[in-house]
């Protein structure tokens, strides 16, 4: 039983292990819905357990600071002392990251599960009792096996049952998934403590989510489900970004091709929208180690398969690029171009994997100057782009970011790109000035009225030019 006050009881300890983007919101909705219920949330990054303690929090969420208002300190906690977290839960999450290996066996494709081990070595030295470990990071199928047998061997005769419970929630949107999932997934071993482990993470989520909601399955199928996910989402992505390159060819419109397509009851509207390409921390990392687990089971076709929407991806940010230097009369050199956005998608400061940052470098080596606004993504851009040379521009104004630029190329769907007067940002351009639209975000025939010389993706261009 947990501490609640000086005399109320909590039902349960549970921990975080990874205050990140998964583990801050997810854990923060649990504590809301589950008052009954003791979360910590620990991490080894000191400044971001800082962050989560104060009025900014580490990470930009719609609707997240009144969620984290409402309960840290009443039975949301976060802190950096590990080791006090892991002997008082009774359930731990872990939620730490687990990137692409950039070394050795694997290097580029496989997961690099250190952190993972890591913390299954923390959960055995601090525990003085048993305990459930659930696997929120996204992980290789079968990884539980692998922490099962670490966790065994403990020494002082402990048992932790090992559940799955992959997070599926979107950044941007995280606060609204997770409040209103379409589902949860709960995977366990089929044995009867496998069971028992599954039903008391599902009675978590029954607080508030129907249970028609909350899926269970064995280990294996969950943790695949989540790449499998994954891949599905970024196929769909590179299958119409695929389609955008066609018609640019053919004067096709990929917004006419979207809808028709998309109104197919059997496909759907969503993630049909053609794009620079997608980013993120996960797309990019669950379809590589999607594409190795199938290769190193002997799946060479199957790996081949998954590969080609990486392989896509790249195609639509490179092309996007090429574009810019052919149609600006191929030499971006002392040439101002201004990046409208950063973050990988709207609604996000995270930039991790963002189209912005190949096209940054590319410019960068083409010896533009690039200008970059992004209403909260420019601490993360300074970042990535740091040591980078060449002339970089950071700018929270957009119309300064445009001051003297003869381009601008739209990175981030943020709605606030679409409020802005263009009348007055092409004032202050340079001649003849170029919009490369990589959302198709906004109102094409209303900037080349203005003047400005229009690319969108996967539509006929609209130019000034004779
Ligand atoms: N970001 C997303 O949208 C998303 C969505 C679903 C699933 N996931 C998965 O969730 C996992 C976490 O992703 P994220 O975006 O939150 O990553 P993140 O990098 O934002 O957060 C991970 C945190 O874990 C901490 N950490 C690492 N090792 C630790 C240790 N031994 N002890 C304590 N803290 C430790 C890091 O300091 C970091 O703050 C990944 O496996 C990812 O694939 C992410």
């Amino acid at each position: 039983m947990g501490r609640k006050g000086e005399n109320v009881a909590f039902k349960k300890n549970l921990l975080c292990i990874g205050a990140g983007y998964v583990g801050g919101p997810t854990m923060a909705v649990i504590a809301l819905k589950c008052p009954d219920y003791r979360v910590t949330v620990v991490d080894v990054n000191e400044e971001r357990i800082d962050q989560w303690n104060s009025d900014r929090l580490p990470i930009f969420e719609p609707g997240l600071d009144d969620v984290v208002r409402a309960v840290r300190g009443k039975n949301l906690f976060f802190s950096t002392d590990v080791p006090a977290a892991i002997r008082a839960a009774d359930i731990i999450f872990v939620s730490v990251n687990t990137p692409t290996k950039t070394f050795g066996e694997g290097a580029g494709m496989a997961s690099d599960l250190q952190h993972w081990e890591k913390t299954a070595q923390q959960i055995i030295e601090h525990s003085d009792g048993s305990k459930i470990i659930v696997e929120k990071s996204t992980v290789p199928v079968r990884t539980a096996e692998a922490m099962e047998r670490i966790l065994r061997m403990n020494g002082k005769g402990l048992r932790f049952e090992i559940i799955s419970n992959p997070e599926f929630l979107a950044e941007g949107t995280a606060v609204r998934n997770l409040l209103e999932p379409d589902r949860v997934l709960v995977g366990s071993l089929e044995t009867e403590s496998g069971r028992k482990a599954a039903r008391e993470i599902a009675d978590i989520y029954a607080h508030w989510v129907p249970a028609d909601k909350i899926i269970t399955t064995n280990l294996w199928s969950s943790e695949l489900s989540k790449l499998v996910a994954n891949a599905f989402l970024a196929q769909r992505i590179s299958s119409i970004n695929s389609i955008s390159a066609l018609c640019e060819k053919t004067d096709a419109d990929i917004g006419d091709i979207s809808f028709a397509v998309g109104s197919d009851s059997r496909i759907g509207p969503r993630f049909l929208a053609a794009g620079i390409g997608f980013g993120g921390s996960c797309f990019r990392k669950d379809i590589l180690n999607l594409v190795y687990i199938a290769r190193s089971y002997g799946l060479p076709d199957v790996a081949d398969y998954w590969e080609m929407v990486v392989r896509i991806n790249d195609f639509q940010q490179e092309r996007f690029v090429q574009r810019i230097v052919h149609e600006m009369f191929q030499t971006l050199v002392g040439k101002k171009i201004a990046l409208f956005g950063f973050a990988f998608k709207a609604n996000t400061g995270d930039t991790r994997e963002s189209p912005g940052i190949y096209v940054a470098r590319k410019l960068i080596e083409e010896r533009a100057v690039v200008s970059i606004t992004d209403p909260w993504a420019l601490d993360n851009a300074r970042r990535d782009l740091e040591g980078i040379g060449g002339r970089v521009e950071f700018q929270t104004d957009p119309y300064r970011a445009a001051e003297g630029a003869q381009a601008i190329a739209l990175i981030t769907g943020w709605d606030a790109f679409r409020q802005l007067d263009y009348e007055k940002i092409f004032r202050v351009m340079v001649k003849p000035a170029f919009l490369f639209d990589g959302r198709n975000l906004l109102d094409h025939p209303r900037l080349f009225q203005i003047g400005f010389n229009v690319y969108p993706l996967g539509k006929p261009s609209r130019t000034h030019f004779a």
